[in-house]
């Protein structure tokens, strides 16, 4: 009989932890579902003053669940101790929107949370930690954190499609009568707003393509890309509350391939290189193919016609200008 092996304990930091999203994403990680049921995990929880007494209810509840892999937690409104050390850093804690507002009109109220988050991983995180932000413009506040965090590679730097990526898929599957794993090819371009462009020029169902199922050009272009652009703002709608369940999952499925890898090429908001006439200096989201450990490529070679150009220009251009903004209100 041989001792058993484990792995290193993963340093997972949740920022907006008694908030809904982290309600529904820190089971997830607790039981093992995103980073694997062999890895060992510590959270680091992060909240603002007032809100730790609603965090120290969360915690009592995640030790009311005996874990096996939770080994440490650790609570804090000091992002200073929740990012040193982290492994994986994953950032919700902002407002969110309410009924009748866009996502863009965030800008103001979450810009300087992302500057000060950013200079505390500047100075006490790893510098292979890697991070996905949430909060909301989620693109441009991970263009705020990696401004303000220049020692921390921008490739380590994420927002989050996956949801708009998963929406996409699923509708798809709805509206073709197929289960969602028969769903291939789907990608997100641009910004995780009303201008995001989700692609389905490429995409298939059972290896034929989608365009014709869903009736058409014009009609995905009347009602299946609207869809998913005003999705969020339809769950506001009715739930009162933005989307938190989906939005969980979203983040383990993104962290899962990104840290894990996937066979399949995946749409995630990364910093812009040039891909796609895409300038450098916004977070955009490209089809990605992750090989795991955090390494990713955007995938090249990918055939844009005039209908798709239209989206993706639409899109780099409303990133550009949130980006002005909210290094304009950075200064003050
Ligand atoms: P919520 O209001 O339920 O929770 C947010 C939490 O963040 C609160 O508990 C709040 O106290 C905390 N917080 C505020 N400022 C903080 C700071 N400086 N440091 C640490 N914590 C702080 O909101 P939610 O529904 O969990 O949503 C969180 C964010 O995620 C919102 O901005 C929302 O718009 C965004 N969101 C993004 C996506 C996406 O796909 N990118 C999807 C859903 C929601
Ligand atoms: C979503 O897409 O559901 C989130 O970004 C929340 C919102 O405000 O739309």
């Amino acid at each position: 009989c041989y001792p058993q092996m484990s792995k290193a304990t993963l340093t997972v930091c949740v920022s907006g932890a008694a908030g809904q999203i982290a309600y529904s994403l820190l089971p997830l990680i607790a039981r093992g579902d995103v980073f694997g049921q062999d890895q060992p995990i510590e959270l680091r929880l992060l909240e603002i003053k007032p809100a730790l007494d609603a965090l120290h209810g969360v915690v009592m509840e995640l030790y009311d669940c005996a874990f096996p892999l939770v080994r440490n937690i650790v609570e804090t409104d000091d992002p200073m101790v929740a990012f040193q050390h982290a492994d994986v850093t994953i950032l919700s804690g902002s407002f969110p929107r309410r009924p009748g507002m866009e996502r863009r009109d965030l800008i103001a109220k979450n810009v300087n949370i992302f500057k000060a988050q950013g200079q505390a991983l500047d100075r006490v995180a790893s510098k292979n930690v890697k991070v996905v932000v949430v909060g909301n413009p989620s693109n441009t506040n991970a263009l705020v954190l990696s401004h303000f965090a220049p020692s921390i590679p921008k490739q380590n730097i994420t927002a989050l499609t996956r949801l708009d990526q998963n929406r996409a898929v699923g509708q798809i599957a709805m509206r073709t009568g197929v289960n969602a794993d028969q769903v291939e090819g789907v990608a997100i371009w641009g910004n995780h707003s009303a201008t995001q462009y989700p692609d389905v020029t490429h995409a298939k169902v059972n290896g034929e393509a989608v365009m014709p199922k869903l009736g058409g050009r014009q009609a995905v272009a009347e009602e299946f890309i609207p869809c998913i652009q005003k999705r969020g703002a339809a769950i506001l709608k009715a739930r009162g509350l933005s989307s938190a369940m989906s939005a969980a999952n979203a983040i383990g499925d993104h962290l899962r391939s990104w840290i894990l890898g996937d066979s399949k090429v995946v749409s995630m908001a990364v910093a812009s290189d040039g891909s796609y006439d895409v300038k450098p200096g916004v977070y955009f989201s490209f089809p990605v193919r992750c090989g795991g450990g955090g390494d990713y490529e955007i995938v090249q070679g990918i055939e844009m016609d005039e209908f798709s150009r239209k989206y993706v220009s639409a899109t780099t251009e409303e990133l550009f200008a949130e980006r002005q903004e909210a290094l304009e209100l950075c200064a003050v």
